[in-house]
């Protein structure tokens, strides 16, 4: 911090001290793993890339495996390069990562290796991937700023505050499900992740009522819930590791509040963030968070023998491998016969063209887009379509 290797490292670590002591830590700790996030969207990447090029120029690198949120994929630089300026300076901030040593554009680091193990400590951006890491892997990181994750990545270590303290991930709010909910019904699964939001806030909730949940549902929630609220950690009882019973999640106190959660609060969440248009839509896009290769497999079951209407971009959102193993599969057939488009962009910070549809709670809130069932996209995509 005393700039006795470069003003440049100093100035990081006084980025993360300063941080750090704001929050009352006492001390920084060792992490193991970090995941970034520059692509601010429009009015902020000019100052996030030019931080990130000055990184690169004084050849700095990442202590521990680091990944990063999607920032472009060139196969469909062509396809977008009228709405999309943005292709250059974005390939640059790429190459800068690369060069950082940052491997793998993902908002779902945790399915490619960026894996830690329970308990251990990061330093992880995107809100998404954050509640993923802390509930499902029962890993810890508090959500990082984007730049203080960088600066976190190099240093090699984050302020020992918030989420990396045992007593800081006790259940506070007790949500239950109501059981007139059908809860195997994905849309109903994000749109609870909405309302889990707006009732936790900055507090932890712990849920009751979700025992068949998959993880993958649990990334579509989360990302819900850290986007109405800065969610960082759902405890769901009987299937999150610090939830295996209510009273192991709330560290054997008594919640400080109750709550239910039921099918007039699901209707209105939808109401409240999906978007209306009068025009006919134009994109369509599916993985927000970014899909799983479970996922992406549903998707082409689903669009097996029907093609995408040529007035629609039907986009598939997914990590860099997921995309990689399924062009090289016999479901690539399924996907060129339906004219969907298979990315690794991020949809909801690209700027698709409206009117947008799309089965992503965290882009409804995020975006104007218009809010439906994967089913339901389809079937627009590739039946019908009247204005939404
Ligand atoms: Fe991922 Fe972009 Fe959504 S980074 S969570 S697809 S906003």
């Amino acid at each position: 911090m005393d700039g006795d290797q470069g003003d440049l490292l100093s100035k990081l670590m006084k980025l993360i001290v300063t941080l750090g002591d704001s929050f009352g830590a006492e001390y920084l700790i060792e992490i193991v793993s970090a995941h970034t996030v520059l692509n601010f969207g429009l009015n902020f990447v000019n100052a996030a890339a030019g931080v990130l090029h000055q990184i690169a120029e004084a050849k700095l690198h990442v202590k521990v495996r680091t990944t990063a949120d999607p920032i472009i994929d060139m196969d469909y630089q062509e396809k977008l390069k009228t709405i999309y300026p943005m292709f250059v300076l974005h390939k640059q901030m790429m190459d800068d990562l690369n060069k950082i040593g940052v491997r793998g554009y993902t908002c779902t680091p945790y399915m490619l290796d960026n894996v830690p193990n329970y308990g251990e400590h990061c330093a992880w951006s995107e809100s998404s991937a954050v509640v993923y890491l802390n509930s499902v892997i029962g890993a810890r990181s508090n959500r990082e700023g984007g730049l203080v994750d960088l600066a976190c990545a190099i240093i090699g270590k984050t302020s020992y505050s918030g989420l990396h303290l045992d007593e800081n991930r006790k259940g506070q709010i007790l949500i239950k499900i109501s059981p007139e909910i059908d809860t195997e019904n994905v849309l109903n699964l994000t749109s609870i992740g909405l309302k889990i939001g707006e009732i936790a806030g900055y507090k932890i909730p712990v849920i009751q009522g979700l025992e068949n949940i998959t993880n993958d549902n649990i990334k579509n929630l989360g990302a819900a819930s850290a986007a109405t609220g800065a969610v960082a950690l759902i405890h769901v009882i009987g299937v999150t590791p610090e939830a295996k019973t209510k009273e192991e999640a709330f560290q054997g106190d008594t919640p400080q509040e109750n709550v239910e959660i039921g099918l007039k609060d699901l209707e209105d969440v939808r109401e409240k963030y999906s978007t209306s248009w009068k025009f006919d839509p134009k994109n369509i896009s599916v993985g927000c968070p970014q899909l799983s290769m479970r996922e992406v497999k549903e998707v082409l079951e689903k669009l097996k023998g029907k093609r995408i209407n040529q007035e629609f971009n039907f986009w598939i959102c997914t990590n860099e491998n997921v995309k990689e193993e399924i062009l090289n599969s016999e479901l690539n057939e399924i996907l060129r016969e339906s004219g969907a488009n298979l990315t690794t962009l991020c949809p909801t910070l690209t700027p698709l063209q409206r009117p947008l549809i799309t089965n992503s709670a965290k882009a409804c809130f995020y975006t104007n887009a218009t809010y439906k069932s994967l089913d339901e996209c389809i079937k627009i995509a590739t039946e019908e379509f009247k204005n939404v």
